[in-house]
């Protein structure tokens, strides 16, 4: 069963009207777009995977309102111009991927999955996959990646001893990582992998890339009146998404970032900004 994260506060702040435009920039399983069509808005929706969008049919067959497109966020101006949908009042993007793509994906991306190959694309288009970066990057490179997307305590000992286990063979399933992380935090070595294997998502998908390209594209996008809304789960996406606000002078409609319940799970990570030109 979906989630929708912040779900009230997200159709609150954009202040869906009926025949209103708007843009689900990450539409995943329809959870957040299907309140919009409820309250009479037209909604352009993409995702870069294209089995929510297989998924997703039978919505548009409910509501013709409802554009899907195949495509990545950072391209969102040209996707909005050519669907007709310039400007618009509301955009939302609902970062990462959804519980039920890190389970049923197939490509590596939970550590629990011990016999998946290390891929971690969403778009098969990208041109490296996480055993590439295991298998190519140098100790230096490992460590500043580990930094750079999970502020890793361990990044250095794990980088060493990727290095270790590459000398004798290639780091290519899940189970081959889940082993290093093991024997590197063999104590918290459940929460080392969490952070790992988001690391090198985050990595191989340029999420943080994306995001910036994605925001730029949106306030381009966005009707004077309209808002944009952001869910991220990452301390960098939230940090990314507060300077395109401040460096842009755009407004906040709620002084601080809304966070997610404490008592939701699925939520607990979850922080909501909202904001207008
Ligand atoms: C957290 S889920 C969204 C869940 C959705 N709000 C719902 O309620 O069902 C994030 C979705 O964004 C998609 N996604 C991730 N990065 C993307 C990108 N750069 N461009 C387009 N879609 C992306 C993922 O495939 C996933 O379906």
């Amino acid at each position: 069963m979906h989630h929708p994260v912040l779900l009230a506060q997200v159709i609150d702040g954009l202040d869906i009207t009926p025949e209103k435009k708007y843009i689900d920039a990450t539409i995943g399983e329809g959870g957040h777009v299907m309140a919009i069509l409820r309250k009479g808005g037209c909604v352009l929706g993409i995702d870069a995977d294209n089995r929510q969008l297989t998924y997703l049919q039978y919505l548009k067959e409910q509501y013709p309102r409802l554009t899907l497109i195949h495509g990545n966020f950072a391209n969102i101006e040209s996707i909005a111009r050519e669907n007709g949908f310039f400007p618009v009042d509301g955009i939302l993007f609902d970062l990462g991927l959804s519980w039920e793509q890190l389970q049923s994906l197939g490509r590596g991306l939970s550590f629990k999955k011990y016999d998946e190959v290390l891929d971690m694309r969403l778009d098969l288009a990208t041109d490296y996959t996480a055993a590439d970066l295991l298998n190519k990057s140098s100790r230096s490179e490992l460590n500043e990646l580990f930094m750079r997307n999970a502020e890793e305590p361990a990044s250095d000992r794990l980088a060493q001893e990727i290095m270790n286990v590459r000398r004798t063979h290639a780091i290519n399933i899940v189970g081959d990582l889940v082993n290093i992380i093991r024997k590197v935090t063999p104590d918290s070595w459940e929460k080392t992998a969490v952070r790992i294997f988001q690391a090198l998502r985050i990595e191989v998908n340029r999420e943080f890339e994306n995001l910036k390209a994605g925001l730029e594209g949106a306030k381009n996008v966005i009707s004077k009146t309209g808002r944009i809304a952001v869910i991220s789960f990452h301390s960098r996406e939230d940090r990314i998404v507060k300077q395109f606000i401040q460096k842009n002078h755009l407004l906040p409609i709620t002084k601080k970032a809304i966070p997610g319940s404490r008592d939701k799970s699925f939520e607990r990570s979850a922080k909501l900004r909202i904001f207008s030109l």
